[in-house]
């Protein structure tokens, strides 16, 4: 049976560190109030760099990091909501970069759930037998459309890129390393949803029928947001895992985006999960909407701490409304 496994990890933040001091001399805010809201201190800014810099570096990465040329991958998947242009679009610009010259590529929008949502298509397009190699990225520039002046937006979000490299595997034959094997790793399952009629809850960009609108920003209803996702994670996760008769206590961690540390203690408790298999990294880099999955994933990866055969369920949500949840073996 073919499965997708993660062979390699990568991500990229920039140097530039915006600190929530730094914010409280630009808007009414404070480091108490944002620290204890939302579990945030710092957020990193691309000041001189694209999305599609950010997205190379942490694709350079994840390549070297799964040991194989960039010319083998056959297709290349960038989750992002702040792309360069609208065209060309963000894949076909790291392709270039990175001289994968054999790849398919394409971008996927779907805000804070789009690296989980990228990352089920590759594997499925991967498992179809399309590809043996697939690279997934999620890389945003959130500081584009965050508006500067708005405090309930601008002290929730930062700049970044994290990325994975897939491949196909038959678990039968062969591993990473072409030993043989008869155990599952890889992806296993995963559920992704989406909610249409909560869109305006959370709007990004400008509209492009407005050809006047001087409006790009980010506008969110930050209740309304919050009460969705400590609703909808929780009913995802225990959904996957109910379907692979999995119990809660089976899973090792949980990844999720990292958007509030409140959403993630309030997840952990509807879920009766363990608080401490809930890795958190946001204090330090803030929400980076696609990216925040992968960056927390290729951290953990290069700290050691994903160990061969963990259980690990990744979880996002956000706008569209889109959510849900991908069950992998380490
Ligand atoms: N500093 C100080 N005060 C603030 C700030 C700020 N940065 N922002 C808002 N306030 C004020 C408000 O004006 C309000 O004042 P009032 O009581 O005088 O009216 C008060 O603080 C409380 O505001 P709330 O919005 O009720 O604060 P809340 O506790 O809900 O926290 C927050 C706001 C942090 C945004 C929270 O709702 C949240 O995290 N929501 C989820 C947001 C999220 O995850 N968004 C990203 C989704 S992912 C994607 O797809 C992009």
């Amino acid at each position: 049976m073919i499965r997708t496994r993660i062979i390699g990890t990568g991500s990229y933040v920039p140097p530039d560190i915006l600190t929530n001091d730094n914010l409280s001399e630009m808007v009414d805010t404070s480091d108490e109030w944002i620290r204890t809201r939302t579990g945030i201190c710092n957020r990193h800014i691309a000041k001189d760099m694209d999305n599609a810099d950010m997205a190379y570096n942490a694709a350079r990465n994840a390549v070297e990091d799964a040991r194989i040329e960039a010319s083998k991958i056959g297709l290349i998947i960038v989750a992002t909501s702040t792309p360069d242009y609208a065209f060309p679009n963000q894949a076909s610009l790291v392709q270039a970069k990175l001289k994968a010259v054999n790849a398919m590529c394409f971008d996927v929008s779907a805000a804070c759930s789009g690296f989980i949502t990228a990352l089920d298509i590759a594997a499925s397009m991967l498992k179809a037998g399309s590809y043996k190699y697939a690279l997934v990225i999620g890389s945003e520039k959130m500081s584009e459309i965050v508006n500067w002046k708005d405090r309930s937006v601008c002290v929730l979000f930062g700049d970044g890129a994290g990325a994975v490299v897939l491949k196909a595997v038959d678990n039968n034959t062969e591993d990473v390393t072409g030993a043989l094997v008869g155990h599952e790793r890889g992806i296993i399952d995963s559920n992704i949803y989406n909610d249409g009629t909560g869109a305006s809850v959370l709007t990004g960009g400008r509209r492009f029928s407005d050809s006047c609108s001087t409006d790009i920003f980010i506008h969110m209803d930050g209740q309304e947001v919050f009460k969705f996702a400590v609703k909808s994670v929780p009913t995802a996760i225990e959904t996957l895992l109910h379907n692979n008769n999995m119990d809660i206590n089976e899973v090792d961690k949980f990844i999720l985006h990292q958007a509030n540390v409140r959403i993630i203690e309030s997840v952990a408790k509807r879920l009766k999960a363990d608080k401490d298999k809930f890795p958190v990294n946001l204090n330090e880099y803030g929400n980076t909407s696609s990216a925040s999955i992968p960056i927390l994933l290729d951290e953990l990866n290069r700290n050691g701490s994903l160990k061969q055969g963990e259980k690990l369920v990744l979880a996002g949500f956000g706008a569209g409304l889109s959510w849900g949840s991908i069950l992998l073996v380490w």
